[in-house]
């Protein structure tokens, strides 16, 4: 029987919550399919993580996650005092660079979509640009933050975000603001040009950022694939989210040469913790791609379909989508349908 070792980080806030029904989910795809078998390994990250270790990743999370195939992470607090640790999320995706998130956003049967048809995915440059850490305070009042930006890690996202677009609709949009960021977006532009010479066959647009903003309003229907820069694919993408329905069904994958990390675009939302009241959706694409990813593709259907059923009834939808479902309740109906199919 194929085996995986996934590791698994329920995070902060609602990420317990949505990360156990994620896993029953995964659990009964599995012994649907009967050809394979998830070993979860647990491990602890995020702000719990701190009190106790002083680190959101501590070292046996990190050892753990280096005899697994892939990881499903659930949502994580992250500080924001100077000098706390950085983001768990950022960590694990420089650790095990994780150069490619890759954030599809789709229109959902059911669910309001600002136009029909949304098919787009984002691919954000995962490792560099203003997430570098590189960040001080010159002098009394005046802080300088560097935004590096390297042809290496530009080419290997913008091959990335080409195999894609050419797997897809061939047309790729790439996103930067270089009538103004002259050299560092001179260098990730160049990059994409250059790449697209590997991929006659795909269309490419350029757009500025401030105008991306408008047009994912205007015409977000078409859209195939974008691919930015870090920041500016972290702000689209949850502009993008909001398009089909927000971040309550937003998924991520973040992918490496060797490693893959999956996780909800969305936060930790601590409010909202221990009621099982948020959508688990966003948390279960997550693992969705984490089948895809790891070849379960008939699985990653199933998960989809079954989703898309529930949410074409109507009948346990999450107050996000206009219901009064309990989390747990839509997992039920989309365990149903899956044990029925
Ligand atoms: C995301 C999140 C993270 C980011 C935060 C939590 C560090 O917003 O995954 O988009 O900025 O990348
Ligand atoms: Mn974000």
């Amino acid at each position: 029987m194929r085996t995986y070792r996934i590791a698994v980080l329920p995070g902060d806030g609602i990420g317990p919550e949505v990360v156990d029904i994620t896993v029953k989910v995964l659990e009964a795809l599995q012994k649907r399919a009967g050809t394979y078998k998830i070993d979860l390994v647990w491990g602890e990250a995020g702000a719990n993580a701190i009190a106790k270790y002083g680190t959101n990743v501590p070292p046996q999370t990190i050892e753990m996650l280096k005899t697994t195939a892939a990881c499903l992470k659930g949502p994580m607090t992250t500080p924001e005092e100077p000098g706390a640790p950085p983001s768990a999320a950022l960590t694990i995706r420089k650790l095990f660079n994780l150069y490619a998130n890759v954030r599809p956003c789709l229109s959902l049967p059911n669910v309001p979509s600002l136009k029909p048809n949304i098919d787009l995915t984002i691919v954000r440059e995962n490792t560099e640009g203003l997430y570098s850490n590189i960040e001080f305070e010159v002098s009394e009042g005046v802080g300088v933050a560097m935004r590096v930006i390297s042809r290496k890690a530009s080419t290997r996202v913008a091959r990335f975000a080409f195999k894609l677009a050419d797997r897809r609709r061939k047309h790729l949009s790439y996103v930067h603001k270089a009538n103004i960021l002259r050299r560092t977006d001179g260098i990730f532009n160049q990059a994409v040009l250059d790449v697209s010479k590997e991929f006659p066959g795909v269309a490419v647009e350029s757009i500025h950022i401030d105008n991306m903003a408008m047009q994912l309003m205007k015409r977000p229907e078409s859209f195939d694939v974008i691919v930015t820069t870090n920041l500016f694919g972290d702000i689209i993408s949850d502009e993008a989210a909001q398009l089909v329905g927000g971040l309550g069904i937003a998924a991520g994958a973040n992918m490496g040469e060797n490693y893959a990390m999956f996780e909800p675009v969305h936060g930790s939302a601590p409010k909202y913790a221990g009621q099982d009241k948020v959508n688990p959706i966003a948390t279960m694409f997550a693992g969705k791609m984490l089948l895809e990813y790891i070849g379960e593709k008939g699985s990653a259907r199933e998960l989809q379909s079954a989703t898309f059923e529930v949410l074409k009834e109507g009948r346990a939808l999450t107050y996000d989508l206009g219901g009064k479902a309990k989390s747990s309740e839509m997992c039920e109906a989309i365990l149903d349908k899956i044990r029925r199919t």
